[in-house]
């Protein structure tokens, strides 16, 4: 069997797949909150031991406060109603980002949610909330302890919604990371879109500066 994987995702399309459909964006972060749980769901089978969720970033404060503040609802109202299914299957979730910014309610639901789920060993689930990657760089070498107050490695980093940039998501822990870019829209994302990404990656040959282990393919003969 493998290692278990550290994939992280920027789930990303909300607001086209509303307007698509002629619904208010909202209605799009509405169906993106189900997709995360099919996610969820689906990752410990396909060899996933940690996920780490772009779910609001630094720079999404720019966003008209409606939006926001829908969001911010949303996200108290899916820590309260999801934590008990993440104890029982053994989900670990951690919040990353600042809190300072956060409401009061959210914050209270981050606390709970991460001590009562802290025991769970089938998944780690680190939800980026009000993240930017440069702030979070530069705050743990203003500490001196950069590996220690980053994440993991990320194994493969997917992207929703098409664009193919980070907005600032796990900079440095992404520095050996496999990208898999999809039009999917977030909201539209499920469980065999995550284990077609989860197959690519599998195919790919990591070198990390080292040569090929396989150089001229698996199924051709080397004739020198
Ligand atoms: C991602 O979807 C969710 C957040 C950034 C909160 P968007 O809301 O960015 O959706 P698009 O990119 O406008 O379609
Ligand atoms: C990145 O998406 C942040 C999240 C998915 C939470 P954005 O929609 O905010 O990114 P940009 O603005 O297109 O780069
Ligand atoms: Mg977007």
């Amino acid at each position: 069997m493998h290692t278990k994987l550290h994939v992280a995702i920027i789930m990303d399309g909300n607001g086209r797949w509303a307007t698509l459909r002629g619904l208010p964006r909202l209605a799009g972060h509405r169906t993106g909150a189900k997709a995360v749980r099919q996610v969820i769901e689906a990752a410990p089978e396909l060899g996933v031991g940690v996920l780490t969720l772009f779910a609001f970033s630094a720079a999404n404060w720019k966003r008209p406060a409606e939006e926001t503040d829908a969001l911010m609802a949303l996200f108290a109202a899916h820590l309260e109603s999801e934590r008990e299914e993440c104890l029982i299957n053994g989900v670990r979730i951690r919040v990353i980002g600042r809190r300072d910014r956060l409401p009061q309610n959210v914050r209270d639901s981050i606390v709970r949610t991460e001590q009562e789920t802290a025991a769970g060993r089938e998944l780690e689930v680190r939800l980026a909330v009000d993240y930017s990657a440069r702030e979070a760089i530069a705050q743990a070498a203003a500490n001196a302890s950069i590996p220690r107050a980053l994440g993991p490695d990320v194994d493969l980093l997917i992207r929703t919604g098409g664009e193919q940039r980070l907005s600032d998501f796990l900079l440095w822990e992404c520095a050996w990371a496999e990208f898999v870019f999809t039009k999917t829209l977030w909201p539209d994302f499920g469980a065999a879109d995550l284990a077609a990404a989860i197959a690519d990656f599998r195919a790919r040959d990591r070198r990390f500066g080292a040569i090929p282990q396989h150089p001229i393919g698996d199924t051709m003969q080397l004739t020198l």
